[in-house]
């Protein structure tokens, strides 16, 4: 039976969803102290290390992951940000389609062994639908509106790039989100957008540095996936990919060891699982993004919670990408035969 998914959005509160006093009461915490503090109590019990100034030490022992990676196809996304031009994208796709078709990205057992998108500036998706036709690549938007239409200088909807014959977009970039005013509440706005006109969302959550030398890391990405998929149903989040992006990351040549990476991308599915069940987070797939390259990608994606990754940076020159997309596919390769 399928679940309504996480609270909020335009859905009634779910079935069966763990309200705040019973989580609380779980945690062995007394109903009689006030609500508050017992939500700080709780926060301080579920941090085992509270503040970590020195060092970028995983907040919690990775644990064993029960699941293999079989259910899943991975997913490696470039997000060419605001670089290249339109006249330039052709040419790089049709390099990008040669180098990767080279990639194993169909496993024996028949489904895919890995998902490549190209996110791309607004002004490029013409050329990059048009080179990539027919082809194993998929295009993708890095931004879209919450409403549907509408007195909005300068913006595009979901349902135009839907039009346009777009298959992803990307929301809630740690980027946007600095620069450009996004918050939590515009990120479930455009995903339910993005959902409602039938395109798959990338949605990128992650901490900023402080927040992870304060030990919230967690915390953090959890109500940012809470809040962006308000009233998301189960159904619907089989078009979701979530992308853990850690902010001191992006852009700057530290990547998240991969047991960092795989910590957070494990506590995101287990969050997943308290709303959508442990089937719908097992099925979900949970991309690491930050510096991610050619180098770094093979030991990252070997983790058991790492499907694919979002990649700035390295996805700017096809032959680099296309090696991410070659480690992303050898990985399903070997997941999908050990059965
Ligand atoms: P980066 O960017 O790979 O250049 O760190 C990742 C991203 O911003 O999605």
């Amino acid at each position: 039976m399928e679940r309504s998914g996480m609270p909020g959005g335009d859905a009634a509160a779910p079935k069966g969803q763990v309200a705040p006093e019973e989580t609380l009461a779980a945690e062995g915490v007394n109903k009689a102290v006030p609500l508050a503090i017992r939500i700080i109590i709780l926060r301080g019990a579920k941090t085992h290390h509270p503040f970590q100034a020195d060092s970028y030490i995983p907040i919690q022992k990775p644990k064993e992951n029960p699941m293999n990676k079989t259910l899943r196809t991975p997913v490696i996304a470039g997000n060419w940000k605001m670089n290249l031009l339109p006249s330039q994208t052709g040419a790089f796709v049709k390099e990008l389609k040669a180098a990767t078709a080279e990639a194993d990205c169909s496993a024996p057992s028949g489904r895919d062994a890995c998902g490549v998108v190209l996110c791309v500036p607004y002004v490029n998706l013409c050329a990059a639908i048009g080179a990539a036709a027919g082809s194993h690549l998929k295009i993708g938007a890095q931004n879209c509106h919450w409403a549907e239409s509408g007195a909005f200088t300068g913006e595009v909807s979901a349902a135009m790039l839907k039009d346009l014959g777009v298959e992803y977009v990307i929301v809630g970039h740690s980027e946007r989100r600095a620069y450009f005013g996004d918050t939590d509440q515009t990120v479930h706005g455009r995903t339910r957008a993005a959902l409602d006109a039938g395109l798959k969302v990338i949605l990128c959550v992650g901490e900023v540095k402080e927040e992870r030398l304060q030990g919230v890391t967690l915390e953090v990405v959890r109500l940012q996936t809470k809040i962006a998929l308000g009233g998301v149903t189960e159904a619907e989040l089989r078009g979701v990919v979530i992308a853990y992006e850690p902010v001191w990351a992006i852009g700057t040549g530290l990547t998240a060891t991969a047991a960092q990476a795989n910590e957070v991308c494990l506590a995101i599915r287990d969050f997943l699982a308290e709303f959508y069940g442990r089937d719908a987070a097992d099925a979900a797939v949970i991309q690491y993004g930050g510096s991610m390259n050619a180098g770094n990608a093979a030991e990252l994606l070997a983790q058991p919670d790492v499907d694919g990754g979002l990649i700035g940076g390295a996805s700017l020159k096809a032959a680099d990408f296309a090696a991410i997309v070659k480690a992303a596919g050898r990985q399903g390769v070997s997941a999908s035969t050990v059965k």
